[in-house]
């Protein structure tokens, strides 16, 4: 066996084979089992990616709405695990909320069914009805208030933000919420997805795998960075001062959120969506300052750091248009793990369908043959 030379973060070194998306980084393009983004966003839903990211094609509208209604019947979450999220601290995280809960699921239901298709099938569909149902019913809990049952007369997107606001969401909203979780769907084999495939390389349950993804998207270099970027806008407060922000982070060899990929070298095809769905909002609800903020600090990055690769990200726009939807600032990676779960259920697959547990080596740099020192003499 070869072994590959170092690299850290194994940057560029590819890890599986997989047919579920592609990114090229240099063109800014990205395919969801070959069809581009631009293409889905604008002519599917996020349920019917998440069916074509899981099962491989496009469903017919037969098998479309058997697996919408499957969901749908799924939505609701057993009273133990909302009893446990009762208990949960006002203060913690909502992501460390969503962790302890995806891994509650797995107590309810059989484990390691994972040659049954049968268990797969209900394991998927379970995951993507009750992720929503738990990141809404955590931010109705932390506001002491009982959760909302999930509504069977709206659709997922709708629902979510029923569930959480306590009211139906105008229809463009809606639309444009479903949108950003087919935007959020998948990325082929970032952090919270490696951390998927390695866990689910044991053979584990399914609700553990997500709450090992849940867990490593919660981080500011990854999801956590769309929660970080509302608090770089605020922080910098006008159009004038982006400039003097920008260079004094360059300065400090800070990283700016929101900016940056290690694949994309020009600006993230998602944000360019984002930044057109920001755009349709604010038309119909009003313009935010924040927004003239981002738009000066996109360009100035541009200026200052585009001959590095460095753009836009997802996390750059996502933010401005989930607090136009209303949605609380950290809850914005929740959201993020929303849309993900599509995507880490479809790398979940792929992996139990050629699986090998991942085990890498490492180069060792300790020392060998080291003396035992007493206590006394340390
Ligand atoms: C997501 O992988 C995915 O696909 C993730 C994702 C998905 O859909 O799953 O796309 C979602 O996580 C998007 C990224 C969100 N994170 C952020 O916005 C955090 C800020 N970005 C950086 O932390 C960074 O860009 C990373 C982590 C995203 C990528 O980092 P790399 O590839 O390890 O790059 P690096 O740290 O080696 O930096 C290379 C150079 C350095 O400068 P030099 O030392 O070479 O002079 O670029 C600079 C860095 O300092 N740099 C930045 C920067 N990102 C990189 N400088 C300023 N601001 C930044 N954001």
């Amino acid at each position: 066996m070869t072994v590959c030379e170092y690299q850290p973060g194994l940057d560029g070194i590819p890890a599986a084979e997989s047919q579920i998306s592609y990114v090229d980084g240099k063109q800014g393009i990205l395919e969801y089992r070959g069809i581009r983004i631009e293409e889905l966003a604008e002519k599917s839903t996020f349920l019917e990616t998440a069916y074509l990211l899981i099962w491989g094609q496009l469903p017919t509208q037969e098998e479309l709405t058997a697996f919408e209604s499957e969901v749908r019947y799924h939505r609701r979450v057993k009273y133990r695990i909302r009893d446990m999220m009762k208990c949960f601290p006002e203060s913690g995280h909502p992501m460390d909320a969503l962790q302890a809960s995806a891994a509650a699921l797995g107590l309810f239901y059989s484990r390691r069914a994972l040659d049954n298709p049968d268990y797969i099938r209900e394991a998927v569909v379970r995951l993507l009805a009750k992720i929503p149902t738990m990141v809404a019913a955590f931010q109705l809990m932390r506001n002491g208030n009982d959760p909302v049952r999930p509504n069977d007369d709206l659709d997922y997107a709708t629902n979510f933000l029923y569930m959480l606001t306590e009211q139906e969401p105008d229809p463009l909203a809606a639309k444009v919420f479903d949108v950003c979780l087919t935007l959020h769907a998948e990325h082929t084999i970032n952090a919270s997805t490696f951390s998927a495939m390695v866990t689910a390389s044991t053979l584990t349950d399914p609700y553990g795998v997500m709450a090992s993804a849940v867990g490593t998207l919660a981080g500011p270099l990854h999801g956590g960075a769309n929660e970080e970027v509302i608090a770089i806008l605020e922080e910098i407060g006008s159009v004038e001062n982006v400039r003097p922000y920008v260079e004094d982070c360059i300065r400090r060899k800070a990283k700016i959120m929101g900016f940056g990929h290690r694949v994309y070298k020009v600006k993230d095809p998602r944000a360019t969506i984002l930044q057109d769905l920001a755009e349709q909002l604010f038309e119909k609800t009003g313009r935010d300052k924040y927004y003239d903020i981002a738009v000066e600090l996109e360009r100035v990055i541009e200026e200052k750091l585009g001959h590095k690769g460095i753009y836009a990200n997802v996390d750059f726009y996502s933010g401005l248009v989930y607090r136009k939807l209303g949605i609380p600032t950290d809850l914005f990676t929740p959201v993020f793990a929303i849309a993900r779960v599509a995507g880490w259920l479809a790398h979940w697959k792929e992996q139990l369908a050629e699986n090998r547990i991942f085990r890498p080596t490492q180069i060792y740099t300790g020392a060998h043959n080291a003396p035992y020192i007493p206590i006394q003499k340390r």
